[in-house]
């Protein structure tokens, strides 16, 4: 990332940046002749029902400050100059969590943990935006077309969207704010560009840096959320960018590109520094601000791989308190797939996002010299290299084309060299040398693990990037004649590819690690080669057109994630009294189990995604609109959930903070299974291997109607439900029902089966994904770690 152009300071310096000035002036002076740059950043929980006493603090950061003072001399010290200027204190939290953070020494965080205030000290942590790290290219076209959905729902018009992430460029096309009314009154939040940089589309943008300073050089005071780089460009303009209409990839698709919910407001939070990583502390201070100033949808593409403990992830942490305000959170699942249980954000008030293509492809084939045509895929597409074969080289190093020294005019020059992708440069750095080398085109063979996924780029020269079962049909012709010959004909940008969607290679699997009960993801959308806003695209090869400079293609649950959370404004919009719960169900129960041709959907191996890959399926905007039913849940019905968890009621309270403390002992556990999830986890590895599941279901549809229960599971498994029928009379009506499950015959020892279950009506079906696992997936005792508090 660039430095902070000084140019773009704040006309007016907010009052709260102007006290963290003085209090980071005084942290330098201090920590200079205090001590020898022992101070470390901590996250400080405080036990419930510690809490702060009006009448003894002026506010929760003095009491925060007093605490600290019990704690270090020097801050006793600075306490009594100016309490507010709490040079030690980095972030008081007001609604998030109970606690604070600070500079400190490892001597203070273990005097501290003799207090009876303290729950946990937890060391700095870096969270990762989730895009995949692809070089990029320029491009621009139209989202899909949500026509209807728009329609009933006015584009998400009057919602505010929260983005964290990794800063925004005002003044770009998709913050064009004509047509836009101002934001509902309750808007609270703030704009820390120029006035003529914020508008009625981009309603807030602060960064927030107060911990990230601390580590990371180049982080001065004060940071504008300006970014250089894609990532929260790309991801507001996702979920809720303007219309921009009448721009092209590179010559080709001629479209019109637009948010998910192109009428709600986007207020960006940044607290993300481009190639360095998002603090924790500043993630968890972002989402205290954000649930005050009255955003009502949150949307995170970031997280942790190694998702900890919902007491200590700020995402889990602030997610919570969100959805108690009734904010919807759509969060990434991570791009760690496809091994197991590698997705993060796996809180049960979260919705987890995996990733799959969509069904646009940039169609670049290979034509060879018998007349077979092989397609693949590129975004440079020139139209003057038609019509002309050409002889097909292998590079003559490795075969990955990343030697330069062998890429000669005289072996490369005038020819289409085939490349293997996975050698010592990327498909960009290897078309650029091509070029170099005078060659005539380029076909790179992606790696086996990618699959059927293809991530096109824009090429330095005439390209197509092949899936690798496509390159040993392209090899096996070379092989089989001594000269081979070849074409590359480009067919430009292609809707409607019968074979997608497809779950890529890189989005993150189940199951869960901290709720293994708990089917995730959750739900899968668009997050492969998905165009967006840029400031402007990177590795750009080739030249582009004015328009085209603005925008990119990403791929990512980064990219997911925000067409989920439009998605969820505009339910929102239509329906302003759901709970996010609600919502979540909604985009859950109506979900695509099967791709365009109607085949189950696809993981990138060609083999069917199974639940713990694709969730409860492909987001369909339209059904999820009029769900029928919903499984609701509200913020208190986490919390004997939680005891069952087995966390400690310090863990609980911290948790749920800032509801009234509350004691486990006091409460009959809720079991994962029985939590009132749209989804369903069943475990048959135990005596007496037969489970009753149970759930209500809320109507959100027709007043009167009669649902009747459909199950499709496979012959090993028989599930019945009682009742079988629903009867409703009226809206918000809710009614329970028990799912009993059982092995036909023997269990198996190991492995998962699963199936559908339908609630069916004339209207609507609403059908929840049933997982059923023959062992545990995680050691039972793995949540006993818990107690240890
Ligand atoms: C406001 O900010 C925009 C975007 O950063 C910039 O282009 C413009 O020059 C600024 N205007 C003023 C008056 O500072
Ligand atoms: C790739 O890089 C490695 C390590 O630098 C080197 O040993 C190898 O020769 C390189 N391969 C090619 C094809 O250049
Ligand atoms: C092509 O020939 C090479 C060298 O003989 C061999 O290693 C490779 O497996 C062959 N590829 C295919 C797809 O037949
Ligand atoms: C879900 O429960 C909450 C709290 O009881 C209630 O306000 C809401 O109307 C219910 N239904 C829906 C669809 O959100
Ligand atoms: C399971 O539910 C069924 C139907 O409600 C009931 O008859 C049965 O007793 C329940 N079994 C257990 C073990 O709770
Ligand atoms: C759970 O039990 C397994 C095997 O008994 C053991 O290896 C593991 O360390 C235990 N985990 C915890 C968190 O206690």
């Amino acid at each position: 990332m660039d430095p902070p152009n000084p140019m773009r300071l704040p006309v007016l310096l907010p009052i709260r940046i102007a006290v963290f000035l003085l209090a980071s002036l005084l942290v330098t002076t201090a920590v200079a002749h205090h001590d020898l740059g022992l101070h470390k950043n901590y996250l400080i929980i405080v036990r419930t029902p510690y809490e702060y006493d009006r009448n003894l603090f002026k506010d929760v950061s003095s009491w925060h400050a007093s605490l600290l003072a019990s704690v270090c001399d020097m801050a006793e010290e600075e306490l009594d100059k100016d309490p507010s200027a709490m040079a030690r204190l980095i972030y008081s939290y007001r609604h998030v969590v109970n606690g604070f953070a600070a500079r400190l020494t490892e001597e203070e965080v273990r005097d501290m943990a003799t207090r009876d205030w303290f729950v946990k000290a937890m060391p700095e942590k870096t969270y990762r935006l989730m895009t995949t790290h692809t070089p990029q290219m320029l491009a621009l076209t139209s989202e899909a077309s949500h026509g209807g959905l728009w329609k009933r729902s006015n584009m998400g018009e009057g919602i505010i969207i929260g983005v964290l992430d990794d800063g925004i460029r005002p003044g770009h096309p998709s913050f064009d704010a004509t047509g836009m009314k101002p934001p509902p009154a309750k808007w609270k939040g703030r704009c820390d560009f120029n006035s003529s940089a914020c508008n009625n589309k981009l309603i807030g943008a602060r960064s927030f840096y107060e911990s990230a300073k601390w580590k990371w050089q180049g982080i001065d005071d004060p940071v504008l959320p300006v970014s250089e780089g894609s990532h929260g460009t790309h991801t507001a303009s996702t979920a809720a960018g303007a219309f921009v209409p009448g721009a092209n990839v590179m010559g080709n698709g001629l479209g019109t590109a637009s948010g998910m919910a192109p009428r709600a407001h986007i207020a960006l939070y940044q607290v993300c520094f481009e190639d360095k990583g998002c603090d924790r502390d500043d993630i968890l201070a972002a989402l205290d601000d954000a649930v005050e100033e009255g955003v009502d949808v949150l949307s995170l593409s970031l997280g942790d791989d190694e998702a900890g403990d919902f007491a200590y992830d700020p995402i889990a942490l602030g997610g919570y308190t969100a959805i108690m305000k009734g904010v919807f959170v759509s969060a990434a699942g991570g791009n760690m797939g496809p091994d197991p249980a590698t997705v993060a954000n796996e809180a049960p008030w979260l919705l987890t996002v995996a990733a799959a293509t969509t069904d646009r492809r940039f169609v670049a084939s290979v034509k060879l010299g018998n007349g077979v045509e092989l397609d693949g895929e590129s975004l440079f597409q020139p139209k003057d290299i038609l019509g002309v074969h050409r002889p097909l080289v292998r590079d003559l190093s490795d075969g990955t084309c990343s030697d330069e020294k062998v890429l000669t005019p005289e072996h490369v020059g005038g020819k289409i060299v085939v490349c293997d992708a996975g050698g010592n440069l990327t498909s960009l750095e290897m078309g650029a040398a091509l070029r170099e080398g005078g060659a005539a085109g380029m076909v790179v063979i992606t790696v086996e693990e990618l699959g059927s996924v293809i991530q096109p780029k824009a090429h330095a020269l005439p390209a197509s990037q092949v899936t690798y079962s496509t390159g040993q049909k392209i090899r096996a012709y070379m092989n089989s004649t001594n000269n081979p010959t070849g074409e590359l004909v480009f067919k430009g940008t292609m809707l409607g590819n019968r074979d997608s969607p497809v779950v890529a290679a890189f989005s993150s699997r189940g199951p869960s690690k901290q709720n293994q009960g708990i089917l995730k993801p959750d739900i899968t959308g668009p997050g492969v080669n998905i165009i967006a806003g840029v400031p402007k695209p990177a590795g750009l090869m080739t030249p582009p057109n004015p328009l085209a400079a603005k925008f990119d293609i990403l791929s990512g649950t980064s990219m997911a994630t925000p067409h989920l959370s439009g998605i969820a404004a505009v339910i929102k919009r239509a329906h302003p009294t759901w709970t996010p719960a609600a919502i979540k169900s909604a985009l859950i129960t109506t979900a695509d189990t099967t791709d365009r041709s109607g085949k189950p959907i696809a993981a990138h191996n060609g083999s069917p995604a199974n639940l713990l890959t694709v969730g409860a399926g492909f987001v369909n905007p339209m059904k999820a609109l009029r769900p029928g039913l919903v499984y609701n849940l509200t913020a208190t019905d986490y919390i004997p959930y939680l005891c069952g968890l087995r966390y400690s009621d310090a863990e609980i309270n911290s948790i749920i903070h800032p509801l009234p403390p509350v004691s486990c002992a006091g409460m009959p556990a809720v079991e994962q299974k029985d939590l009132n999830y749209p989804s369903i986890t069943a475990f048959l590895d135990q005596e007496p291997y037969v489970l009753n599941v149970s759930r209500v279901v809320t109507n959100v549809g027709r007043a009167k109607s009669v649902y009747v229960a459909k199950v499709e599971v496979p012959g090993e498994l028989s599930v019945t439900v009682t009742p079988d029928t629903l009867r409703f009379k009226k809206v918000n009506q809710a009614k329970g029902f028990t799912v009993t499950i059982r092995p036909v015959g023997a269990p198996r020892k190991k492995g998962i089966a699963q199936g559908q279950l339908k609630w069916v009506s004339p209207e609507n079906v609403v059908s929840s994904p049933i997982l059923v696992s023959f062992k545990k997936f995680v050691q039972d005792n793995s949540t006993t770690a818990h107690l240890k508090h």
